[in-house]
């Protein structure tokens, strides 16, 4: 099929969790792509064995921080190359949960917080939008329901993640809308197995849901909603 053959997909978190499973499913089933995935914790780089890796494609690891400098536009010209299209998928979010609520949270937290999650995401946003050029590009977000359902969700302990969930999003809704020639999906997961759901459960997260799903089932969705649907609104959000 011609939509699986020369992508570039930049995988924003990628060594762990939903955005691992998403570099392993699309790497093993698209073709004479370009993926490039960053990775923040050496120890998650060196779990991932690479043999699924099939189709011609090149996956490529960086390590990016967004907690810290990174640079990320030197090597995307040549990366993206003659790829007729260009997806970024953004994973990478850190976790706002906060036992002692909005008691616990001070300037200096919260300013943290927001450079990393959305200051600096912008940053990688822009750069990956410059580099395009007029290439077809897709934002595949993997969103959450604090972006976009409240308010009942948007309990204390969550604030940091409710607000930064929609600030992120509002920002690409906006982005969107401003220029007009690239397409936002955006997928609310529910809850996923990962290390991040499962830091939230020691820290003693309150749910509004039992269900939870695996990264792989997500990564199925995921590459259906990119790859198999035909979207043709510029922006759509999308649950699991
Ligand atoms: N899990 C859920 O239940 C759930 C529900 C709704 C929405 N989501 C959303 O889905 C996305 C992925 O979640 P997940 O559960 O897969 O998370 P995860 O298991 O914690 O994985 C997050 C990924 O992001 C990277 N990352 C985290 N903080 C980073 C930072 N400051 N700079 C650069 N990279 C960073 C991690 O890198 P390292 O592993 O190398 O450290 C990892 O690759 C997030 O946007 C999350 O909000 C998740």
């Amino acid at each position: 099929m011609e939509r699986l053959q020369n992508n570039f997909v930049f995988i924003l978190g990628g060594s762990s969790g939903i955005g691992r499973a998403i570099l392993e499913h699309f790497g093993s089933k698209l073709e004479s792509s370009t993926i490039v995935f960053t990775w923040r914790r050496k120890s998650a780089l060196e779990k991932i064995d690479f043999g699924f890796v099939r189709g011609g494609n090149e996956v490529i690891p960086v390590e990016l921080d967004l907690g810290k400098e990174f640079e990320v536009m030197a090597e995307l010209d040549k990366w993206i190359g003659s790829c007729k299209r260009v997806i970024f998928v953004a994973c990478a979010f850190e976790l706002g949960y906060d036992q002692s609520g909005v008691s616990g949270l001070n300037a200096a937290r919260i300013s943290k917080y927001f450079n990393t999650n959305v200051s600096n995401f912008v940053e990688v946003f822009n750069a990956i939008n410059r580099a395009r050029g007029s290439k077809d590009f897709t934002v595949f977000n993997l969103g959450s329901s604090f972006g976009y359902e409240g308010p009942s969700y948007a309990a204390a302990n969550w604030s940091l993640q409710c607000v930064g969930k929609a600030s992120r999003g509002i920002f690409l809704r906006a982005a969107q809308q401003e220029k007009g020639d690239f397409r936002i999906l955006t997928l609310m997961p529910g809850l996923v197995k990962t290390e991040m759901l499962q830091e939230a459960k020691d820290l003693g997260m309150s749910s509004h849901s039992e269900e939870e799903s695996s990264p792989s089932e997500i990564a199925i969705r995921s590459f259906q909603l990119l790859f198999e649907d035909t979207i043709d609104e510029p922006y759509s959000v999308f649950t699991k």
